[in-house]
């Protein structure tokens, strides 16, 4: 477990690049936060790192997108309409989840099912609505992210 303080989009870009530098094939990215706590900025610069092409940006009326052309696909999923983990799995993607680095926005409750080891992102705003700092915790579930070196 660790917690973070990120005090800038740009440095919440720069923790998802630094955390892609971790991903390897098969693994699953779980972010959960309130509308505007900063999880589409995370992706992008989980996009970056991994070097896929295509901006990342918000799947509002896509659920799920696939970025190709980085060291490993990326699949973005806005879980945010979907009820089920079955769902998830008919997506249809086009994408094996296991070549691929999964990151799910609001999936908890919903895709843990879908890889038993996972890495969980928690993002916070501050309560004080003029302090654009967010506090994110990173909480490993599984073997998979056992000997990982957390971004601190
Ligand atoms: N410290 C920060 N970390 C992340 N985003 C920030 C931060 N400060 C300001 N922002 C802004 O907050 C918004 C976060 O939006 P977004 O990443 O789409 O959130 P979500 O996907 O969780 O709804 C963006 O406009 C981003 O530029
Ligand atoms: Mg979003």
């Amino acid at each position: 477990m660790s917690e973070i303080v990120v005090p800038t989009a740009a440095e919440m870009q720069a923790l998802g690049a630094r955390l892609a530098e971790l991903l390897q094939a098969g693994d699953l990215v779980l972010l959960t936060g309130g509308l505007g706590a900063g999880k589409t900025t995370l992706v992008q610069g989980i996009g970056a790192g991994l070097g896929v092409g295509g901006p990342v940006v918000s799947p509002t009326f896509v659920i799920a997108r696939v970025h190709r052309g980085g060291r490993l696909p990326l699949v973005h999923v806005d879980a945010y309409r979907l009820g089920s983990v079955a769902e998830v799995d008919d997506l249809d993607l086009d994408a094996a989840l296991e070549e691929s680095v999964t990151v799910v926005e609001w999936g908890e409750g919903l895709v843990e099912d879908l890889a038993g080891d996972r890495l969980e992102v928690r993002l916070e705003r501050s309560s004080d609505p003029a302090d654009e700092t967010r506090r994110v915790t990173l909480a490993a579930v599984g073997d998979r992210w056992a000997r990982a070196d957390f971004p601190s």
